[in-house]
C-alpha cells in the first residue's frame, strides 16, 4: 500500500485489493473488506456504508501487516483468529483445521437422524476446533458427546470452543487414536477425518491446506488410510453402534461405504451433497465382525 493520502477506508481498501489480486488472490475483494472490517471492529457493511473516516497509524499498520500475511497465503480465518460454522463462531488457528461450510451436511444429517432419540451417546472422532462435536451439542440439547483427536493442540481449541458456546459439560474431549479411548456403548459415531491423498496435500500450495496441521488433512495414498482405521475399530467394538456417518471425498465415498457393508447385517446409504457428489457415508447397526 503507497502513502498517498488521505488514509480514508476507500483509499485502504483500494490499495489492498490491488495488493491481492497482484498476489493471485482470488477472492481479493472479500478478503480486503473482512480484514479492514476486523481490524476497525466493524461489520463488513460498514466499509462500504462508511467509506469516508481515515484510519489511524496504527489501524493502517495493523491492516497492512494481515494484508501482507493474506497475500502470502495465510487463511482469512486464522488472520482473524475465528470462523463460522452451523451457525456459530469457532476459534481457529494454526493447531485445527478450519472447519469447511461442506462438513455442515454431516451435521445435518446426523441431527435429522439422531433428533427422534431421547439423550443420544455420540461420538465425534478427529474433533480438531470440536465444530462438529460442538454443533450437534447445541443443535440435540438432550444429546452427550465424547471427542476424541490424536491432536492434544487441537483438543486445546476445541475444549475452548466448547465453553465459548456453553456445552462443554456435555462433551467429553479425549486424547487418543479414534475410538480407541472410548469404552461406552455408543448410539452414534460421527467423523470428518482426514482424506486427502498425500499427493493432494504435496500439491496444496497456494491454497489454505498449505497453512493446516498436515494430520489432519494427509490420509496416504488413496485418502483412506484413516478413515479404513476408523471403520477397523468400529467393526472390533464388542457392542454394536447403531448408526455410523463420515464425511468422505467423492473419490473415497463408494470405497468407504463398501468397507462398512462388508460386516455382516450393515446397511449403509450415501448422501450427496447439493452438487450431487457422495460425500457422507453413513451405516446403521455396525456391528462386530463375527
Ligand atoms: C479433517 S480434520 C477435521 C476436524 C474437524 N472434525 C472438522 O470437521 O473441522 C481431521 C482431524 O482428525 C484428527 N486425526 C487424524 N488422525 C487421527 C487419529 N488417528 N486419531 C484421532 N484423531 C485423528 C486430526 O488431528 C484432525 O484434527
Amino acid at each position: 500500500m503507497g502513502s498517498s493520502p488521505p488514509d480514508t477506508r476507500a483509499n485502504a481498501r483500494r490499495e489492498a485489493i490491488a495488493r491481492l489480486r497482484e498476489a493471485g488472490i482470488e477472492s481479493a475483494v472479500l478478503d480486503a473488506d473482512l480484514l479492514l472490517a476486523y481490524v476497525l471492529g466493524i461489520r463488513k457493511e460498514d466499509v462500504y456504508a462508511h467509506p469516508e473516516p481515515v484510519l489511524s497509524a496504527d489501524e493502517r499498520a495493523g491492516y497492512e501487516g494481515l494484508i501482507a500475511r493474506r497475500a502470502r497465503g495465510e487463511p482469512v480465518a486464522y488472520l482473524r483468529g475465528w470462523k463460522e460454522f452451523y451457525g456459530l463462531e469457532f476459534a481457529v488457528d494454526p493447531r485445527v483445521l478450519i472447519p469447511r461450510p461442506e462438513t455442515e451436511l454431516l451435521v445435518d444429517e446426523t441431527v435429522r437422524r439422531l433428533a427422534p432419540l431421547d439423550s443420544p451417546l455420540i461420538c465425534d472422532l478427529g474433533t480438531g476446533s470440536g465444530a462438529i462435536a460442538i454443533a450437534l451439542a447445541v443443535a440435540l440439547p438432550r444429546a452427550r458427546l465424547i471427542a476424541t483427536d490424536s491432536s492434544t493442540a487441537a483438543l486445546e481449541v476445541a475444549r475452548a470452543n466448547a465453553s465459548r458456546h456453553e456445552v462443554r459439560e456435555r462433551i467429553d474431549f479425549r486424547a487418543g487414536d479414534l475410538l480407541a479411548p472410548i469404552h461406552e456403548t455408543l448410539d452414534a459415531v460421527v467423523a470428518n477425518l482426514p482424506y486427502l491423498t498425500s499427493a493432494e496435500v504435496d500439491a496444496g500450495g497456494g491454497t489454505s491446506i498449505e497453512f493446516e496441521p498436515r494430520a489432519a488433512l494427509d490420509a496416504g495414498a488413496d485418502g483412506l488410510a484413516v478413515i479404513r482405521l476408523a471403520i477397523a475399530q468400529l467393526l472390533a467394538r464388542p457392542a454394536p453402534t447403531d448408526i455410523a456417518l463420515f464425511e468422505c471425498g467423492p473419490a473415497q465415498a463408494r470405497s468407504a461405504a463398501a468397507e462398512l457393508g462388508a460386516a455382516p447385517g450393515v446397511r449403509t446409504d450415501i448422501v450427496a451433497d447439493l452438487a450431487g457428489r457422495p460425500r457422507v457415508v453413513v451405516a446403521m447397526r455396525v456391528a462386530a465382525r463375527r
